[in-house]
């Protein structure tokens, strides 16, 4: 396991500067000018990679690296077996078995691949034995696809494309003032014509965490089981304790590279019986058992989702970030991390309340939150603030963090995000407060 360097007695106090002091990039990667530590508070866009996940990447690219599933050799034994490992850990870390686990590139591939199977099912392609459990999710003429108003555009525009192909109708749960989802209009518009159930666990944008149980109970109450439903667990997944059988959804996606591991791998989950069930996506090789010239006769999941050439190394690392996760958790004892988090959440948007011109994009203290947090600074463009900060040493993510949708709602098309991760200190917090407070003096705006 690669667990953090310095052990600490488990359950002491958490220690946020001697964790981020396993991230390279954070303790001297990426130096400032003047030799100030970068306060990286874009962590939701992706974060920052421990030394160990570093290492990882490199050992298994320098002693292992080799084709998977297919060669005859030793090196080609070792790799498979490191990469289906990697499958078993990242499975465990949202509570699932690795074959109800597929890689893909990402979580925006894994919404397109979940997206486009639905339309090949609608189009009569269907696993032989499984015909019947795909129809009832395939949406057709006058079917309805829900998403909600707050959606990253991965979980919008594939949706989209599947009610333009199918003729179904896109509906969206509006979310009130205050960032939470409206769950009246939620139980009004899930019905008996609903096919298809896609909503974020925690929006990029407003940091809410929506009652994914909830959802999941009225939309098997409305439509008698007949929809499928689809989690977008990107933003939860760094953050929360995730256990997706116990959630109920039907499908699941996150990506590698905001868990503290690479780019270019993501995770799909899915019920078993629904990864029988689809039909594949991407098609060619490492996904069919017997093909001819006429037919093709495909792999079980996981691997009937798995065409070409898999991201292994990034596999590998992925288990590492998942490995050291857990080494934190073990440092610091059971939710240690997720309290740090939770006052990491309560300093950022108490303190963004405080000041001055700032408008928080969705507010209150009502539902649970992750610490990370959209606004808009009252007659100062969100990127001169982005540059102002930058200026200082802080960096945040400008624009419409890719939920256009839901910046049109709240009357903006662009907005200042800052978030947190388990290497973020409260010092962090501070110090982007501070380079806050002088922005919109800066521009001569509000005096
Ligand atoms: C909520 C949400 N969904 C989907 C995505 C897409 O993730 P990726 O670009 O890694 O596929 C993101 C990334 O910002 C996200 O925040």
């Amino acid at each position: 396991m690669s667990a953090p360097t310095t052990p600490a007695p488990a359950g002491a106090a958490y220690d946020a500067a001697a964790v981020r002091a396993e991230f390279p990039l954070l303790s001297g990667g990426a130096q400032l000018p003047d030799g100030a530590p970068l306060v990286y508070l874009d962590s939701a866009a992706t974060s920052q990679r421990p030394r160990a996940v570093l290492d990882a990447e490199r050992s298994f690219l320098e002693t292992t690296n080799s084709a998977v599933h297919r060669g005859a050799h030793s090196l080609a034994a070792e790799a498979t077996e490191l990469f289906e490992g990697a499958r078993e850990t990242v499975a465990a870390f949202v509570g699932a078995g690795p074959e109800q686990l597929v890689w893909t590139s990402g979580a925006t591939a894994g919404l397109n691949l979940v997206a486009y199977s639905l339309g090949n099912a609608a189009a009569g392609r269907a696993v032989p034995g499984h015909e019947d459990a795909v129809r009832q999710w395939a949406p057709g003429p006058g079917d309805e696809i829900v998403v909600t108003e707050a959606e990253h555009h991965a979980n919008l525009v594939p949706w989209q494309e599947l009610a333009a192909r199918t003729g179904a109708r896109l509906r969206a749960v509006p979310v009130h003032d205050d960032g939470v989802l409206d769950l009246d209009a939620a139980a009004a518009i899930i019905g008996e014509r609903t096919r298809v159930v896609a909503f974020s666990h925690v929006s990029n944008v407003l940091g809410v965490v929506n009652p994914v149980e909830r959802l999941v109970a009225m939309t098997r109450e409305a439509t008698g089981g007949r929809a499928l439903t689809v989690l977008d667990a990107c933003q939860s997944a760094p953050h929360l304790a995730l256990d997706l059988p116990a959630l109920g959804v039907d499908v699941a996606v996150f990506s590698g590279h905001k868990v503290l591991g690479p780019n270019g791998i993501g995770c799909l989950y899915g019920r078993t019986e629904v990864l029988e069930a689809l039909p594949p996506f991407l098609l060619g090789g490492s996904m069919v058992t017997t093909v001819t010239l006429e037919a093709t006769e495909f792999l079980p999941p996981p691997q009937r989702f798995e065409a070409g050439t898999q991201p292994v190394s990034q596999a590998v690392a992925l288990a590492a970030a998942i490995d050291f996760l857990r080494g934190v958790e073990e440092r610091f004892g059971a939710g240690a991390v997720a309290e740090h988090e939770r006052r990491l959440e309560q300093r950022l948007r108490h303190g963004l309340r405080e000041v001055p011109g700032v408008r928080l994009l969705g507010d209150s203290d009502r539902s649970e939150r992750v610490a990370l947090q959209a606004f808009d600074v009252e007659g100062v463009h969100a990127h001169d603030v982005g540059q102002l900060l930058d200026a200082r040493g802080v960096a945040v993510r400008v624009g419409h963090h890719c939920a256009q949708p839901l910046h049109r709602r709240f009357g903006v098309t662009a907005s200042v995000r800052a978030s947190a991760a388990l290497y973020t200190t409260e010092d962090d917090v501070d110090v982007f407060l501070d380079a806050l407070s002088g922005v919109r003096a800066y521009f001569g705006v509000g005096r």
